[in-house]
């Protein structure tokens, strides 16, 4: 069983813990505990209620500094610095970090240094963690004992490279560009406010279709080294609470055409990425992948092709849900490595 501890309970932290007793992790993993800044009578309510993804499928309760879920106990802790939990009585073997909040490979260290044995961030990182893992693309190049700081890759390099993979053993890829349409996000105010020096996430998210800041281009670098430098990210908020959306554009080297693209994505999705890669021809709208467990659902009746080598493709995806779900089976796939490579040494 892997004992974890959850460091940040906001959105991703939360649909962790949700996930964990909605799809089947609680045989293989169990949260110890949680530290997260807000008091634990807040924490127990935003667990039980939850405007995007409904109410927690089991009864919680508080008692004390600990949150009940059904018969478990998880101690919570309200600490900003890691240093001020005793992770190693805690007998945990992984922090799931999904405050957001440590990025750098010194500062990831510092849970490392106060007795966590491993960490799995909810984000791309610096350069220098041990491994920057997409789930279903490479995930068995992670080390057990030898990887200490892994990365679980941001919830838009999840959706997209599982594709370019899949376009790149089709018919090459020699370039591209994508559109990141995202739900709007907690480091965004409802009302202008005075909230970052970044000043377009200073406007309302209710309001406007806003222009951010994306690293999907060096996600993407990172994991397909090949195509650095080859494929440009741009990404807006727009005034969803969750759902969003990659608008890709990509050059092939060979000609190809919808059909031939459409059934590359289809194989996908039944063999090298099933349940990871989903395909769909219905009439969707983003509201019906609420929820939707899988990195990315191609929308098969938008595939364009133009003059033979420029396709154009809509990946959708539950930016909370989806990246929640691989964070675990990044974890459990991380521990399961640990525990084999232990039995042959
Ligand atoms: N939301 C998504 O769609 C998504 C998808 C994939 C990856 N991610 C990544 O996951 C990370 C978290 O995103 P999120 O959307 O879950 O953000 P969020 O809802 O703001 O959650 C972060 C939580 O961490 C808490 N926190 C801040 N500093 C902390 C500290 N030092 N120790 C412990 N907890 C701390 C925050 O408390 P306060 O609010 O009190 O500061 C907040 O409750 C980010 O790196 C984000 O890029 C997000």
């Amino acid at each position: 069983m892997l004992r974890v501890a959850i460091n940040g309970y906001g959105r991703i932290g939360r649909s962790v813990l949700r996930s964990i007793y909605e799809n089947g992790f609680q045989d293989r993993l169990q949260v110890v505990a949680i530290n997260e800044l807000s008091d634990i009578e807040t924490i127990s309510y935003l667990t039980r209620y939850d405007t995007t993804h409904g109410r927690f499928p089991k009864p919680v309760s508080v008692k004390g500094n600990t949150l009940v879920i059904g018969e478990d106990e998880i101690q919570c802790f309200a600490e900003t610095a890691p240093e001020a939990i005793d992770w190693a009585a805690l007998e945990i073997d992984m922090v799931l970090e999904c405050s957001g909040v440590f990025s750098a490979r010194e500062q990831v260290q510092r849970f490392i240094d106060a007795g966590a044995p491993r960490v799995l961030l909810s984000q791309p990182a610096a350069a220098d963690v041990d491994a920057t893992i997409v789930f279903g693309f490479n995930h068995e190049t992670v080390m057990g004992a030898e990887h200490t700081i892994v990365s679980a890759a941001s919830c838009t390099t999840n959706c997209v490279i599982p594709v370019l993979d899949t376009l790149q053993a089709l018919s090459g890829v020699e370039h591209g560009a994508t559109q990141t349409i995202h739900s709007a996000m907690n480091d965004q105010p409802v009302i202008d406010a005075y909230h970052t020096n970044d000043l377009r996430l200073t406007r309302a998210a209710l309001s406007s279709i806003i222009p951010v800041n994306t690293g999907l281009d060096r996600g993407i670098a990172r994991l397909m080294p090949e195509l650095t430098g080859k494929i440009s990210s741009n990404a807006v908020r727009v005034p969803t609470l969750n759902v969003s959306l990659i608008d890709m554009v990509v050059r092939t080297s060979q000609e190809v055409t919808v059909e031939q693209v459409n059934t590359a994505l289809q194989v996908a999705a039944s063999a090298k990425y099933a349940g990871l890669l989903g395909y769909t021809q219905e009439a969707h709208a983003s509201v019906d992948f609420n929820h939707d467990p899988r990195s990315v659902v191609i929308d098969g009746t938008q595939t364009q092709v133009v003059d033979g080598r420029l396709v154009k493709l809509l990946c959708w995806f539950d930016n909370e849900w989806g990246y929640a779900n691989r964070m675990l089976d990044v974890a459990c796939y991380w521990q399961q490595v640990l525990e084999t490579s232990a039995m042959h040494s």
